[in-house]
């Protein structure tokens, strides 16, 4: 696996902005993974560095966070509602479906980096339960059949 160079002078811009003490580590790693879509081991040394947090306290503050990720995500991901709403209209189902079909398991990222899976708290549309999300774009009143319809779209639209 090739590795590339991280540009790092974002990760100085983010320091200047949010100080660098260990009371801004969340808003610092929040930054960062938005800038990077993860938090590369790179990054979490350069920000260790340079900061007055050490890497383990960072490390600490990152692992306790759900939000926070290792791991690169696919171009698409994909966050399945297991919010009350969408739990109770079968968000298990709807999540299992998407993990045979894409043969990973919640949380990982299929081998060709196109999706990316996730199970997340409530979307705020449980009117449309059960729901899930596409890179924002919401899908609801779902099944486990058309779940997969929208799955396949989006690898048709990669296969042009
Ligand atoms: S519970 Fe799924 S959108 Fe609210």
């Amino acid at each position: 696996m090739t590795t590339i160079a991280k540009d790092l002078s974002v990760v100085d811009k983010i320091l200047a902005e949010c100080g660098k003490n260990e009371g801004a580590a969340i808003p610092i790693l929040q930054k960062a993974q938005t800038h990077f879509g993860y938090l590369p081991e790179e990054v979490m040394e350069y920000i260790a560095e340079k900061s007055d947090i050490k890497a383990t306290q960072l490390y600490g503050v990152a692992t306790f966070y759900k939000q926070f990720r290792f791991t690169p995500v696919g171009k698409y991901l994909i966050k399945v509602c297991h919010g009350t709403a969408c739990h109770v209209k079968g968000a298990g189902k709807i999540t299992q479906s998407i993990e045979e079909d894409l043969r990973i398991i919640s949380g990982d990222t299929t081998d060709d980096n196109l999706f990316t899976l996730e199970s997340v708290a409530c979307l705020g549309c449980c009117s449309l339960a059960p729901v899930i999300s596409i890179n924002d774009k919401i899908y609801g009143n779902l099944n486990n059949e058309s779940v997969l319809e929208v799955i396949k779209k989006y690898r048709s639209e990669m296969e042009g």
